[in-house]
Order: C-alpha cells, then sequence, then structure tokens
C-alpha cells in the first residue's frame, strides 16, 4: 500500500481527495486542526485507511512535526490543500489572521513541500499537488492577501514542477473557482450572494486529481473559470482589478 498526506482533508474539497486516494489503495493520513470533523470522518469515510492528524498548520514549527512523524512512511503523494480566506479592506482585517493566512498559504506550503520533496527526489519517485485558486491570477481587493498568497502558491508550484521534469515525480497546482464548501460560509459573516458557477468539491477533487496523475501542471476546472483566466490575460490589468472589487463587493455586500 502507499500512503498519502492531505492537509485539511477533514472537509470540503480535501475531503474529496482522501476519499479518491483511498480508493486507489493509498493510506491517507490527514492534517487539519478542525478536531471535531477529524473525529467525524469515521462516520463519513467506510474505510480504516486513513489516519487523523490534530495539528494547526498556521505555526511555523508544523511542517517539521509532521515530517518527523511521517517520513519513515515513505509519503508517494502530498496535497497541500488547507485554506481559508478573510474579505474587507487590508487596513481593516486582523493582523493576527493575516499572519496565520501567510504562513499557512506561503511558508508552510513551501516548507511541506521541500521536507517531503527532498524525500521523493532520493527515491526519485512521488507526487505533489498544491491547491490554489482562480484568485491566483490576478490581484483581489477586498480579498488582497489571499489573492497574493493564491499567487505565490501557483507560481511557486509551476517553478518547481518544471525544475523536477527530468525526475520521476509528478508536481501539479489545481485553481478551483468558487467552489460548494465551508470555505465560503467561514470567509465573511456576509452571506455568498452569488452562487453562479458555482463548483461542487467532489467535481473539483476529480479533476486535480486527475491532472496530477496525468502530469499536468496547471489544471483550472470548470469552462467559466478556464474564461476567467484568459480573460485575465486579454483586459489591462487596471480593468481586471476594477472588475475583481466590483464582483467581491456585489457578492458579500
Ligand atoms: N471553496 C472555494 O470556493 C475555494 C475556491 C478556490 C480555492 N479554494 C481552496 O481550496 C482549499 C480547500 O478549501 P475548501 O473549500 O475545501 O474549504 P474547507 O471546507 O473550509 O476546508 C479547508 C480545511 O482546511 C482546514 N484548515 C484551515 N486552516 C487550517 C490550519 N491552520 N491548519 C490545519 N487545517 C486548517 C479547515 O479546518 P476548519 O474547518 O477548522 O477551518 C478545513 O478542514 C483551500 O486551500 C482553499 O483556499 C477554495
Amino acid at each position: 500500500m502507499k500512503n498519502a498526506v492531505v492537509t485539511g482533508g477533514a472537509s470540503g474539497i480535501g475531503l474529496e481527495f482522501v476519499k479518491l486516494l483511498i480508493d486507489d489503495n493509498y493510506k491517507v493520513f490527514i492534517v487539519d486542526n478542525n478536531e471535531e470533523n477529524l473525529d467525524g470522518l469515521h462516520n463519513i469515510i467506510c474505510s480504516d485507511k486513513f489516519q487523523p492528524i490534530k495539528l494547526d498548520l498556521s505555526k511555523v514549527t508544523s511542517p517539521k512535526i509532521i515530517h518527523e512523524k511521517l517520513k519513515k512512511e515513505n509519503i508517494d503523494v502530498l496535497i497541500n490543500n488547507a485554506g481559508f480566506g478573510t474579505f474587507g479592506k487590508f487596513y481593516k482585517t486582523k493582523w493576527e489572521r493575516d499572519a496565520e493566512m501567510i504562513n499557512l498559504h506561503v511558508l508552510n506550503t513551501a516548507h511541506l513541500t521541500k521536507l517531503f520533496l527532498k524525500d521523493m527526489i532520493k527515491r526519485n519517485e512521488g507526487k505533489i499537488l498544491n491547491i490554489s485558486s482562480v484568485a491566483a491570477f490576478q490581484p483581489g481587493p477586498m480579498m488582497s492577501l489571499y489573492y497574493a498568497t493564491k499567487a505565490f502558491i501557483l507560481h511557486f508550484t509551476e517553478a518547481i514542477s518544471n525544475e523536477v521534469k527530468d525526475k520521476n515525480i509528478t508536481i501539479s497546482v489545481l485553481c478551483p473557482g468558487q467552489t460548494k464548501t465551508n470555505f465560503q460560509d467561514y470567509l465573511s459573516t456576509k452571506k455568498n450572494k452569488i452562487s453562479f458557477n458555482t463548483g461542487c468539491p467532489i467535481e473539483v477533487a476529480k479533476y486535480g486529481y486527475n491532472a496530477l496523475k496525468n502530469n499536468i501542471t496547471v489544471s483550472v476546472p470548470g469552462f467559466m473559470n478556464k474564461i476567467i483566466v484568459l480573460l485575465n490575460r486579454l483586459l489591462p490589468r487596471s480593468t481586471s482589478v476594477n472588475l475583481v472589487r466590483y464582483i467581491q463587493e456585489k457578492n458579500r455586500d
């Protein structure tokens, strides 16, 4: 049996990755900070091929803790999926939460990737999937850090994927659009008004997982999301920034 790690695997898109990996005969180590959801996994997953690990991945010490615990397991697949968003002008959001996002999306995505990639390089085998967003393709007023940290994940992953292309290692990045998970509820107390073009976590996870298996570096699920990405290349940068601001305010205000 092969082994996989999924961060943020206790709900949403991450949980769907866990199910796909178990179906492919992986044992999955699920790292998440939500104890209640981790405890409930035995009622959702009809298999004992998983192990929950409760850990806050916004702490800078967490990647080493996970790696120390799992390095002997010869991890074949790492999915860096844990993430969250905050809504509001940057000068109004809480710095403590901002810093947690930077640690989770930027610092710890890079650190976990480095720790497990080094092991994969030694074995010349492995797969890494990082979860970014369509938000990665342009600046995002009202969610400035979220868009910027997801841009980091996209660019970082594309670059290291290129660095290992002569090896038996695949590194891929999935860029979902709005998807029906708890993420949208946690984002803001203001309810999400735009339901058009909302993806289903099962389909989104399948899309990213298949891209990883087929050695596709960047995957964007959904026709409309592909159009959004394309439009960002065609429109003047200031237009696309103003458009995001308009959509974000329409969506939440
Ligand atoms: N849903 C969307 O519209 C959308 C769109 C584009 C990209 N994404 C990306 O998709 C990924 C998965 O999100 P999702 O939509 O599936 O949301 P979700 O249902 O909220 O799942 C995210 C999981 O990550 C966990 N998590 C959050 N912060 C963590 C931390 N510091 N340490 C450990 N675990 C942590 C969450 O726990 P808690 O329940 O305690 O928060 C939750 O179990 C994220 O990277 C997100 O940015 C989502």
